[in-house]
């Protein structure tokens, strides 16, 4: 999605802008573009398509105070025009949005009678004017006056001319401030920003901020002043950098031992107690999510019913508001990696509208649904850059195995015996993803032979179908292949009428209750012609005799045999799209973090 940068301060804004606008790229974006003051006046350019386009015709732009954008098209084509950062009509004030306004057609038809002049068919560009309109006695007076008329949506930064100072907002869209020694920076993120600071502000819904080299105030929309500690990040410009990996996606899937390790740290036996002991007394437990979250939360249902015996169903965030209230208020669990999902706000507000305990699974501290939810379970993987989530997925597997045990021990579900078993197979389980990992050029041999086909099928029952949709996820959003997620029961009342020689199916087979039934799936799907490559348990000998291709993780316990097998396939995904060619970190049309419902 869009993403923003400022920085005010004594050095050359230009070049450190554009540093922390490629730490962005990672959100997705079609055009870009960079405001700068230097001498009284404004200078801008904009580009369509990569920043190395707009590096390319921006010259030396001088100045130590600027703003900067990358648009992912809403409102109007991914044109030069379209680019942020926008002008008022006599061109003093500059600047970026993200989000969508909903009421923008209204206050442009009023703005345009009023006789101001648009040069975009964005809802964005209305700021830049209703600012302009307002001429007040300083930058944040106009600035509020303008926040007073609009609806929806927003992350802005502004500048003026004659200023020293960049004044944002936020609502409902994401924006923290980085706090330097005599500079201070904005961003989208933080992972923008790790390089230049540690010690972040973060705005929160409906506040406003003047920040100038030496100073952070923070208003809300009355303009009274507002007290707020900044937070220092524990990540380090390392942590979001390649470190000589030729993608994110690969140096995040090797990283997955280390981030499962830290995950768990301090959180075993009994330790767990960051979560509030009423979360144990719950009824049942609702979890929602989007994209890979979703599907971290199905496999969540599984691993819950069975360790606590708590009944759990698991919807899109998108749709949980629409559901009729059928359950007597569960707990509510919103599993969101970036903490900034639109989607998965407005469910989280919606679960607390109906009155039920909230709890987040996420991976940014102080991101905006950490302040939408009563509890917070922090997964702790580090960020995470490349588009297709990876270690943020297995990460919130292990946060999910977490509360289950801690909602099973609140109910004597389990006994003291299995909870001992189930913590010993958790610990091996950083071992068990470094298993998988080395054998990576396997399964690259394997993905050599696939990479032409058109459409693949996953299949997997119970714990793993959601495993075979993550699978399928991952190699449509990176390697461009239809992939497909199926319950291996169900192939029959549908989709077996698809398989052919040029259908690849991914079989998941773990030697669980329904290993008997998932060989009866491989060899009907065989019989059809259909090249198989199982995904099986070490020592399964028999996957051989039906399946084309075998890959086998380490012997690992039914439950928690997600996590070898997922990193497998996004392995799979990952040599998928390598072979092909695509954009691994930048997928086409997708975005890592969406900020609109
Ligand atoms: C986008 C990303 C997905 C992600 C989903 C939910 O669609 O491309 O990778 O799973 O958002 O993101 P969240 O931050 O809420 O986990």
């Amino acid at each position: 999605m869009c993403g923003i940068v400022g920085y005010v301060g004594s050095k050359d804004a230009q070049e450190i802008i554009i540093d922390c606008l490629k730490r962005l790229e990672y959100r997705g974006y079609d055009s870009a573009g960079i405001a700068m003051i230097s001498d009284g006046s404004i200078s801008l350019k904009k580009s369509v398509g990569e920043i190395s386009v707009l590096e390319s015709i921006m010259g030396n732009m001088e100045g130590n105070l600027g703003i900067a954008h990358t648009r992912w098209a809403t409102h109007g084509k991914p044109t030069e025009k379209n680019a942020h950062p926008f002008l008022d009509c006599v061109g003093k004030i500059a600047i970026v949005h993200n989000g969508i306004l909903t009421n923008y057609m209204d206050l442009r038809e009023q703005l345009v009678k009023e006789g101001h002049e648009f040069a975009s068919e964005t809802d964005s560009e209305v700021f830049a004017h209703l600012i302009e309109k307002s001429a007040g006695d300083s930058l944040m007076s106009e600035v509020l006056a303008a926040l007073s008329k609009v609806e929806g949506s927003y992350a802005i930064a502004v500048i003026k001319n004659d200023n020293e100072e960049i004044i944002v907002a936020r609502n409902e869209s994401p924006l923290v401030i980085g706090i330097g020694h005599r500079e201070n920076f904005v961003a989208s993120d933080v992972t923008a920003l790790l390089k230049y600071t540690n010690e972040f502000v973060h705005l929160q819904d409906k506040e406003v901020a003047r920040i100038t080299a030496n100073s952070v105030e923070i208003f809300d929309l009355a303009g009274n002043s507002i007290q707020r500690e900044s937070k220092r990040i524990s990540w380090s410009v390392e942590d979001a950098e390649r470190s000589g990996y030729p993608h994110f996606m690969l140096k995040e899937i090797f990283e997955q031992p280390q981030a499962i390790h830290e995950s768990l740290l301090g959180r075993l036996e009994g330790q767990e107690d960051e979560l509030p002991f009423f979360y144990s007394r719950v009824g049942s437990v609702k979890i929602v999510g989007c994209g890979t979250s979703y599907h971290a939360g199905l496999v969540g249902k599984y691993i819950i019913e069975e360790l606590s015996k708590v009944p759990t169903t698991c919807q899109i965030s998108s749709e949980y508001r629409y559901s009729p209230i059928t359950e007597s208020k569960p707990l509510v669990v919103c599993i969101t990696q970036s903490g900034e999902t639109a989607d998965t706000l407005a469910a989280a507000r919606e679960a607390r509208k109906r009155g039920c305990k909230t709890i987040a699974i996420t991976n940014v501290l102080g991101s905006a649904i950490t302040r939408e939810v009563d509890t917070v379970i922090y997964t702790r993987a580090g960020p995470e850059i490349g588009v297709a989530a990876t270690k943020t997925f297995v990460t919130q597997l292990i946060a999910l195995y977490l509360l289950a045990l801690r909602v099973a021990g609140g109910r004597n579900a389990i006994t003291s015996e299995h909870r001992r078993e189930i913590i010993s197979s958790m610990r091996n389980l950083p071992r068990l993803a470094q298993n998988v990992l080395n054998d990576a050029e396997r399964i690259h041999t394997l993905a050599k032979k696939y990479k032409d086909a058109h459409s693949m099928f996953f299949i997997g029952r119970h714990i793993n179908y959601p495993t075979s949709l993550e699978g399928a996820l991952k190699t449509k959003e990176i390697s461009y292949i239809h992939g497909e997620g199926y319950p291996a029961g169900e192939l029959k009342h549908g989709p077996l009428a698809l398989l052919s020689c040029d259908t690849p199916v991914i079989a998941i087979c773990v030697r669980d209750h329904t290993y008997e039934k998932m060989l009866g799936n491989v060899r009907e799907v065989a019989a059809r012609d259909a090249p198989v490559l199982a995904v099986g348990i070490e020592g399964d000998i028999d996957l051989d005799k039906f399946a084309e291709d075998v890959f086998l993780v380490p012997e690992v316990e039914p439950l928690f045999s997600p996590i070898p097998i997922i990193i497998a396939l996004q392995l799979f995904s990952y040599y998928l799209a390598l072979e092909r060619g695509c954009p691994i970190d930048k997928p086409r049309n997708i975005a890592k973090t969406v900020t609109v419902e």
